[in-house]
């Protein structure tokens, strides 16, 4: 067991979770702190708050080990010596970051400490907070017990778990150079690069990131819209450029675009910073904006073969904003079913890891009328076009025949290009990706 004891704020998060049991597997005591009792029980219970590969198995066996600990008692991590501080930092209403949880967080660590402790910031936060939550602690003459560390996290869902395992870098920030380092060292593994810098640097490299794969995915959409008038292929063209090392192959996928809970929140609280300093970020607004207009062109292409939508049966497969996911709060499904909707639309929806409403998180009002099927042809049947949203391998399986046999217009638009246009032609299957 590692002598370092560890506390999870926002510890059954979608971050917080993986970081409190990956770190408990690492040998150290970790006790993950939430306010949602629920969850907890449910955890004791073998069931995951969210669908994470290999995460349940990992926090089964370090609950089983004593080494991880839920708890929902702050007063808990008194003795600790390190604190991730996990919280979300959701978007306001004009795109910056809400820090409430974060302040709280670091609240509640100061207030009940008997002990120094390293103040971890995993959430991603405007620069310049770590230094301004400093300031706020010696102001209250609290920073003798906290030292604050910026140490932004690179996990993608669907694969957290491997991500926190083989990180590409580890990113530490802080005034204190030992007090990063000694974050970094608890879990970087061997020969991993240790980014030590100050915290506006550890923060930004966060933000930049973020920006720069969406700006990677909004960049091949907007070459896919000249692709598919060109009659081209955005998928070999997106093939030609990633064998450049400089560009490479990954985030270069053309589709319905970015969605989830960080590419869009970070990219708008990151076009706020700008906006801050009264500078303008026009490269990442256009990523923005490019980006909506994924969502808009795939109701327009089932403008363009139906005509007036309204009262046109519409059947979508994929609600999550990714596969191996079954996130659909932040997913681009939700507005291009919304648009649907208020076209008059009838509007059936499927999912393999999202069977209902409730169970994606939603309410009934949210998605009015909108019907919950088990299958991807179920989901068909008497359809007048098909929506393919996420990129689920069991849709790749699809029997197209029986498919076809079930619409009643045999049109697909798909947003994810899964399939082969001539493939659909010989099936007499009306086919349309995008860019391709
Ligand atoms: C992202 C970052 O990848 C991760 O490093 C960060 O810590 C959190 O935000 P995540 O949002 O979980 O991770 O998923 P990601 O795999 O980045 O996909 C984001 C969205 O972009 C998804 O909707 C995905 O379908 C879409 N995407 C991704 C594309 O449209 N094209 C691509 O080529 C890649």
């Amino acid at each position: 067991m590692k002598e370092s004891k560890i506390g999870v704020i926002g510890g059954l998060g979608h971050i917080g979770l993986i970081q409190a049991a990956c770190l408990a597997k690492l040998g150290y005591k970790t006790k993950a702190y939430d306010i949602n009792v629920e969850k907890m029980k449910g955890i004791l219970q073998g069931k995951m708050p969210f669908e994470e590969p290999d995460l349940a198995d990992l926090v089964i066996e370090t609950i089983n080990s004593g080494l991880l600990k839920m708890t929902s008692q702050i007063t808990d991590l008194e003795e600790v010596d390190i604190i991730f501080i996990c919280v979300g930092t959701p978007s306001l209403s004009n795109g910056e970051a809400d820090l409430s949880q974060v302040y709280a967080a670091v609240e509640q660590v100061a207030h009940n400490r008997n002990k120094h402790c390293l103040a971890v910031v995993k959430s991603t936060v405007p620069v310049g907070t770590s230094r301004k939550l400093t300031k706020y602690l010696k102001e209250h003459n609290l920073s003798e017990k906290v030292t604050m560390v910026s140490n932004p996290e690179f996990l993608r869902e669907g694969s957290g778990v491997t991500d926190f395992w083989e990180p590409a870098r580890i990113v530490v920030g802080g005034e204190v150079k030992e007090a990063a380092e000694k974050v970094a060292k608890i879990y970087a593994p061997p020969g991993v690069p240790i980014i030590n810098t100050s915290w506006e640097n550890s923060e930004l490299i966060k933000y930049a990131s973020n920006a720069f794969l969406a700006t990677k995915i909004s960049f091949i959409n907007e070459i896919a819209l000249l692709s598919e008038k060109v009659g081209g292929d955005i998928r070999v063209i997106s093939q030609g450029m990633g064998q450049d090392p400089r560009i490479n192959p990954m985030f270069l996928e053309a589709g319905v675009g970015f969605s989830g809970p960080c590419l869009e929140k970070d990219l708008k609280s990151l076009i706020a910073q700008f906006q801050k300093v009264h500078r303008k970020a026009s490269i990442l607004e256009s990523v923005l904006q490019v980006n909506e207009g994924q969502r808009q062109g795939l109701v327009e292409k089932l403008q363009e073969q139906l005509g007036n939508l309204k009262d046109k049966k519409i059947g979508i497969l994929g609600m999550a904003f990714k596969a191996e996911t079954d996130d659909v709060r932040q997913s681009h499904s939700l507005p291009i079913v919304k648009q649907l909707l208020s076209l008059g639309a009838v509007v059936t929806v499927s999912d393999p890891w999202v069977k209902t409403a409730k169970q994606g998180g939603l309410s009934e009002a949210e998605l009015p009328g909108v019907e919950w099927v088990s299958s991807p042809y179920e989901a068909a049947g008497g359809k007048d076009a098909i929506l393919i949203l996420t990129e689920w391998q069991e849709y790749k399986e699809l029997d197209f025949k029986k498919l076809k046999a079930l619409m009643l217009n045999p049109l697909i638009v798909d947003g994810r290009n899964l399939f082969n246009a001539k493939d659909m032609e010989r099936l007499k299957i009306n086919y349309l990706g995008v860019g391709i």
